[in-house]
């Protein structure tokens, strides 16, 4: 018989986990978590000249903080003991704090190597600065986020110490967490009822400076990135809000303690502005401890960790938000950077010129682009659509473009780096769905590919908030053995094992499809020529599959006919003449049935009108309808706000009799 294995993870680890959707894996990573320390861990303590502490003072506070001493004083007599002797430095808020039967958190973290352990317990003895722990918890935590330094010791009464308490932030405190690049977080749950998962953690938090905002001297706001999914310090917070910070003047050797209450932000517009952010956490500030000089080391200057190049900080986030108003107009972007992936598909890297961020976007959307008026080649003034392909770090869009006809071509001709460009949106529905525990099927035919790299890219890299841990299939029909992104497939293939690539030369059909999948029930994406995607919907419906699991981009005015979809087109549209008023242009004109679309309309009227992709897709022509009826005349991608009407797509409906539009 087997016995049942008891959850190392309390009951908000949990919830937590299940609300972002790993739960289930998490239950096979809880083997992980051990209650005694293998070999490396401790021979890893015992070389360490310093080590994180979180413990709770006698009032119940939580406080990180870093011993220091000679290395050895971190020592384990055996796999489920580990002794601490001294360490603790003068005015430690933790002085005098620990007696038998509290709880600690214990973290080994070498920055010169990037190693850190993590080792929880309860003490069984506290003499004379010294600490015996009974192992609860001992895990490993992979390097990522932790910048490089190296340490110096401070030769022995060479340093001033002095130690200032306050209850809220002073000018000196708030200007080193505006520079930190890494601070500590002590948390704990103690519930009764906590289980395994009962105990104090601390936990390091490593960003690009300026990832900590100083929102006032009360109230501090940091990201959560992508972790390892256990949720110790985020469950703790759900269960007590109480935490300790620790932030380290790492040039000057000042501890800087803070007693705070945590609150999470789990959504919004500043998270949503925040690349690579998963979640905010919010500070409220109790009491400040600043340790001034106390350390007995200096580091030398950071050499950030590789994982932070594609998350922000809080500077780049507050132009991500104010562009966010923007994504209606044009703006000028200048061309940073343009990779040639395959013989015919070019990638441009944009960074904004008018000084603020790029606008935040959801992977798998797209920005039009305008050509310049003074371009040749018939090209001036053109308007195109390009999936976002990727957003690096959210300071830069990249957009990859297959060489095809007027406008392809003169971007492929003349965008070089240091040309500028203008760029209006993100805009797009074609996403990924928030949430989804069901595996997913990307399927893309030749220059589709593009979203379905942002997609995938969001989902395994860059630390979207719905990073999928369920099987993805990467499927793709390329003319060219070397087609675009042929290596960062094979790289996320080697690195995922929940990600499958099957990449053909000859056109993907259900046949295939039927080969390679197992048997499930699946989320399937669909992007590629207008002939590929109607087979393939065609051939997922035969096969039984809901209709709401299909989504699909169309790169063009030719867009996959739903069966039985219920918003087929309305085709009634009036022949004319129907008055048509401009309002906020003051410009009247006459429908008369000559024009296209309503859009078309203003165009050669001389209004000033919104524009992307002219097929319905992007949303960028959503204009208030003041007055009258409108008829679409395609099945539109994009669904406008109430009130709103989708200009490329409409016309005066057949009998209105005016038309009246904010524009
Ligand atoms: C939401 C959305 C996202 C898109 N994302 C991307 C993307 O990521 N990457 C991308 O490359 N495109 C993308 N497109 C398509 C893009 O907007 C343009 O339609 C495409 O670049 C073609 O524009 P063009 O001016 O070069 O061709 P046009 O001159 O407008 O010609 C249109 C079509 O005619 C045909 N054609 C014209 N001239 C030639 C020629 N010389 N040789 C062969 N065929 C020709 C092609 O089929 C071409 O697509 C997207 C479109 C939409 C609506
Ligand atoms: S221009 Fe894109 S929806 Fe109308």
């Amino acid at each position: 018989m087997t016995a049942a294995v008891v959850s190392p993870f309390h009951a908000q680890e949990l919830e937590i986990q299940q609300r972002v959707g790993v739960r289930e894996q998490m239950a096979g990573a809880a083997a992980f978590i051990r209650d005694y320390m293998p070999d490396q861990h401790r021979e890893f303590f015992a070389e360490l000249p310093f080590f994180f502490l979180g413990a709770l003072d006698v009032s119940g506070q939580p406080w990180a903080t870093m011993l220091a001493a000679d290395p050895g004083f971190v020592s384990t007599p055996d796999a489920r003991t580990l002794h601490i002797n001294g360490g603790m430095l003068p005015g430690d808020p933790l002085t005098g704090q620990l007696h038998a039967g509290d709880h600690v958190g214990g973290l080994g973290l070498a920055p010169t190597t990037r190693r850190r352990n993590r080792v929880n317990g309860e003490v069984v003895a506290a003499h004379d600065g010294a600490l015996r722990i009974a192992v609860t918890q001992s895990f490993g935590n992979c390097p990522q986020y932790i910048q490089h330094r190296q340490h110096t010791p401070v030769v022995p009464g060479t340093h001033a110490v002095q130690v200032l308490r306050s209850a809220s932030l002073t000018a000196a405190d708030r200007e080193l967490i505006a520079r930190a690049d890494t601070f500590f977080i002590a948390s704990a749950n103690l519930a009764a009822d906590a289980g395994r998962g009962r105990g104090v953690d601390v936990s390091h938090r490593g960003g690009r400076p300026g990832f900590v905002r100083v929102d006032d001297e009360h109230t501090l706001t940091a990201p959560e990135f992508v972790g390892n999914f256990f949720f110790n310090t985020m469950g703790n917070l759900l269960a007590h809000p109480r935490a300790g910070l620790l932030f380290i003047d790492f040039e000057r050797g000042d501890m800087l303690h803070l007693a705070v209450e945590g609150e999470i932000i789990w959504d919004g517009p500043q998270l949503q502005a925040f690349a690579g952010a998963e979640r905010l956490l919010r500070f409220h500030v109790r009491e400040v401890v600043r340790n001034v000089g106390a350390l007995p080391f200096r580091w030398t200057d950071p050499q950030p960790a590789m994982q932070l190049a594609r998350t922000g900080n809080w500077s780049e986030a507050d132009r991500t938000q104010a562009a966010a108003s923007l994504t209606t107009s044009w703006r000028p972007f200048n061309v940073v950077d343009v990779v040639q992936e395959s013989s015919d598909v070019r990638s441009f890297y944009f960074e904004p010129a008018d000084g603020l961020g790029v606008a935040a976007h959801v992977p798998g959307q797209f920005v039009s682009l305008r050509v310049p008026d003074w371009a040749g080649d018939g090209a001036a003034s053109q308007i195109r659509s390009y999936t976002i392909s990727d957003a690096p770090d959210g300071r830069r869009y990249r957009i990859s473009v297959k060489r095809q006809g007027l406008v392809s071509s003169w971007l492929h001709a003349h965008l070089a780096p240091g040309a500028q460009i203008e760029l209006m949106g993100p805009g797009g529905d074609f996403t990924f769905e928030e949430g989804t525990q069901r595996p997913v099927v990307m399927l893309s035919a030749g220059i589709g590919i593009t979203p379905m790299i942002a997609m995938l890219n969001g989902l395994l890299v860059n630390g979207s908030r719905t990073r999928h841990k369920h099987p993805i299939y990467f499927v793709h029909g390329a003319r060219e053995v070397a087609h675009p992104f042929t290596v960062h497939l094979q790289t996320l293939a080697a690195g995922h094992n929940n990600l499958a690539v099957h990449v053909q030369q000859k056109r993907i059909d259900i046949k295939v499809l039927k080969e390679l999948l197992p048997f499930d029930d699946y989320d399937f994406y669909l992007c590629g020529p207008a002939g590929f995607m109607q087979d393939m919907y065609e051939g997922l419906r035969q096969l039984n599959v809901a209709d709401e699991r299909i989504r699909f981009e169309a790169f063009g005015p030719a867009s996959v006919r739903r069966s039985g979809a219920a918003n087929a087109p309305a085709v009634s549209t009036a022949t004319g003449p129907v008055p048509v008023r401009f309002v906020r242009s003051g410009i009247e004109a006459t429908w008369d049935g000559s024009h296209g679309s309503l859009l078309e309309l203003a165009e050669a009227n001389g209004v000033a009108a919104p524009s992307g992709c002219r097929s319905g897709l992007c949303g960028s022509c959503a204009v208030g309808l003041e007055a009258g009826d409108v008829a679409y005349t395609r099945t539109c991608g994009s669904q406008p706000a109430a009130g709103q009407v989708l200009l490329c797509s409409t016309a005066p409906r057949a009998g209105a009799s005016e038309i009246v539009l904010a524009l």
